[in-house]
């Protein structure tokens, strides 16, 4: 991972309270995007997190941005393997949490899209998620007298563009950090919090078999790999080869966080798997499709069911409970 200076950008403002963002826990790589030309304020925030909650944004006005992203699920989606859009149409891939974005480069199973602040755009024209167009979202959203007052608050101005539309969701999606699980707190020595006996055991095993690609603290590389699932035959999901069209990086898929991984099933690109036993089965057996299969994934990763179960309870000290019932990250319809 590449270190940039950061010497120029302005303190990063907490949305809440305007205290410094408190953005950088210790041992923390500096995040790839820093709202240097999105400054941030509490009322931006507000909008982004008005559009994400807005179901005006799809076609037929039924579904939002948190349709398929539930923050009590870490912003993933859990009833459905693949995600279900306007009409119900079903699509090919899993919804992934959204915490830590500001770290990515690249979003989407495959890093289709390069770029945090046009992401919202893919699934607003996916005829199998909003299918709606910009010109249209902003036309129904700019007759509302409640985004005048909104994008009056935010940016001066009572008419929402496509820009400041943008602007504001990133602001609201990039300021979701995870940051504070029982690992984080055990990490920073809060109040004399550590892991059990079992959950130590279980670090030990996740840093001998895992961390090489799911790496702490942000437990993922963001590289693109194959972890050695054999393709569905009905989807044939290429993952990063759509992007790059090279068989070399074909059945690869971007490492996921598994940060919020007890909440965020079903799993993998596909939820093919419900549990996070299953998730395990699949390292032990080994049972690895070969084609491009990744280096550091030789074979099955020999583990005893007492690993394992240690494994699993260090996982879910990974889980953030702050950010999950945090009322800012909530719908404002719902809690103001
Ligand atoms: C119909 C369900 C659905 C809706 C609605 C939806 N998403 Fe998603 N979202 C997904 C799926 C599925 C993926 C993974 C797609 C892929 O990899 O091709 C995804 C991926 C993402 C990612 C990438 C995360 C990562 O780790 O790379 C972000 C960010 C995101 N969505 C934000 C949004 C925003 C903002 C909206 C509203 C404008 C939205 N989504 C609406 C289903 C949905
Ligand atoms: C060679 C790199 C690599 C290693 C080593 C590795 N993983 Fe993975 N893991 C991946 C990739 C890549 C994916 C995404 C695959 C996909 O979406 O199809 C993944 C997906 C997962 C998922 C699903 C997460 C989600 O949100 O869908 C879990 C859980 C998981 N791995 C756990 C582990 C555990 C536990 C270990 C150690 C025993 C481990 N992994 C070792 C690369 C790796």
């Amino acid at each position: 991972m590449v270190l940039v200076s950061c010497s120029v950008d302005a303190p990063v403002k907490n949305p809440v309270n305007d205290t410094p963002f408190e953005f950088l826990p210790e041992n923390w790589p500096l995040p790839k995007y820093r709202f240097t030309e999105n400054q941030i304020s509490k009322d931006r925030f507000e909008l982004g997190r008005a559009l994400f909650y807005e179901t005006r944004l799809s076609r037929d006005n039924s579904i939002s941005c948190a349709g398929c992203h539930i923050q009590n699920y870490a912003f993933a989606q859990t009833d459905h393997a693949f995600s279900h859009g306007v009409d119900n149409r079903v699509g090919t891939r899993n919804a992934p949490g959204l915490f830590n974005l500001a770290w990515h480069t690249e979003f989407m199973h495959d890093g289709a899209i390069n770029h945090i602040e046009k992401q919202p755009l893919a699934p607003i024209a996916n005829p199998i998620e909003m299918d709606e167009n910009l010109t249209r979202v902003l036309e129904k959203l700019n007759a509302l007298p409640k985004y005048k007052t909104l994008t009056r608050a935010a940016y001066n101005s009572d008419t929402l563009t496509s820009q400041r539309m943008l602007w504001a969701m990133t602001q609201f999606m990039g300021l979701i950090y995870a940051q504070h699980s029982k690992y984080d707190a055990v990490k920073n020595n809060t109040n004399g919090i550590h892991f059990t006996a079992a959950e130590q055991r279980g670090y030990d095993v996740f840093i001998q078999h895992c961390n090489a690609c799911h790496r702490e603290p942000l437990f993922s590389d963001f590289e693109y790999r194959s972890n050695g699932l054999a393709p569905l035959p009905m989807l044939l999901d290429s993952g990063r080869s759509h992007v790059t069209g090279l068989s070399k990086d074909k059945w690869k898929f971007k490492t996921p966080s598994l940060r919020n991984v007890a909440l965020t099933y079903p799993y993998m690109h596909d939820g093919r798997f419900t549990t996070l036993d299953q998730c395990i089965e699949h390292y032990r057996r080994g049972n690895f499709n070969h084609e491009n299969l990744d280096p550091l994934l030789k074979g099955a990763i020999t583990l005893s069911e007492g690993q394992i179960s240690d494994l699993k309870l260090f996982l879910n000290t990974l889980t953030d409970y702050t950010m999950i019932y945090d009322r800012r990250f909530s719908d404002p319809q719902l809690q103001p």
